[in-house]
């Protein structure tokens, strides 16, 4: 199963695509966090990768466009993928068909996930993240059980860098003018289906798969 999690900042891609994973025990691709990840290690991908992300802009295509071709080639994609945060413009988009065409595989379904504006923005400033295994929270619709504290591992939660109000609002745009025209090019490959983003995660979850397994 190949799959395309679309949608804005904040709209549980990152949420749902964990679930998946573990359910279809396929890998979640998220160039956000790769990333976040280079950035952390101060790679040269990671140094020059930050301004842009720091602003609230998109990293330029081909640095992305060439995690995601490295990425795919890995043995555990071999029976599917779940990419998160990519593709983000239409040249990206291209060039994963490109790719995939390469590798002698098809898109199955992308999966576009609608939420509110103002649920968006209370989402993203509410968002954790644990330090150390990555595990994502929210301090109201999804708190760890001690305050600041990883349920799984313990360590400290943080704040992502460009989850301020003002770099949010950035990325919003960014998505309507440069991602959002995704959802014509996949539509007109017969390809996406919309899902409402609000909710329990778990109804978000069930609805999903219910797509996803009705095309099987
Ligand atoms: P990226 O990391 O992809 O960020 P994003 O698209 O802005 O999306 P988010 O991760 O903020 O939101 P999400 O949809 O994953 O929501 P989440 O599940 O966390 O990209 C970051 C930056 O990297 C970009 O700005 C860009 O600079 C760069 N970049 C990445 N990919 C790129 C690309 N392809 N090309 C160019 N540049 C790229 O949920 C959010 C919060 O809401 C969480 O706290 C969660 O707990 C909570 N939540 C989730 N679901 C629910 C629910 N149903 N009800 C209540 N709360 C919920
Ligand atoms: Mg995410």
């Amino acid at each position: 199963m190949n799959l395309i999690l679309l949608g804005p900042p904040g709209a549980g891609k990152g949420t749902q695509a964990k679930l998946l994973s573990a359910r279809f025990n396929i890998p979640q691709i998220s160039t956000g966090e790769i990333l976040r990840s280079a950035v952390r290690e101060s790679t040269v991908m990671g140094v020059r990768a930050k301004g842009f992300m720091d602003s609230g802009s998109l990293v330029p295509d081909e640095v992305v466009v060439g995690i995601v071709e490295e990425r795919l080639l890995k043995a555990d994609c071999q029976n599917g993928f779940i990419l998160d945060g990519f593709p983000r413009t239409i040249p990206q988009a291209d060039a994963l068909g490109q790719t995939l065409q390469g590798l002698g595989k098809d898109l199955n379904h992308v999966i576009a996930i609608t939420v509110d504006t103002n649920e968006l923005i209370a989402r993203i400033t509410g968002r954790r993240t644990c330090i150390k295994c990555g595990k994502g929270y929210h301090i109201t619709f999804d708190p760890p059980k001690v305050d600041g504290v990883c349920d799984l591992c313990g360590s400290d939660l943080c704040q992502r860098d460009d989850d301020k109000e003002e770099t949010l609002r950035m990325r919003l745009q960014v998505y309507d003018k440069q991602t959002e025209p995704l959802i014509s090019y996949y539509t007109a490959q017969s390809l996406v289906r919309t899902v409402l983003g609000q909710g329990s995660i778990e109804d978000i979850q069930r609805s999903i798969i219910n797509l996803v397994e009705e095309r099987a």
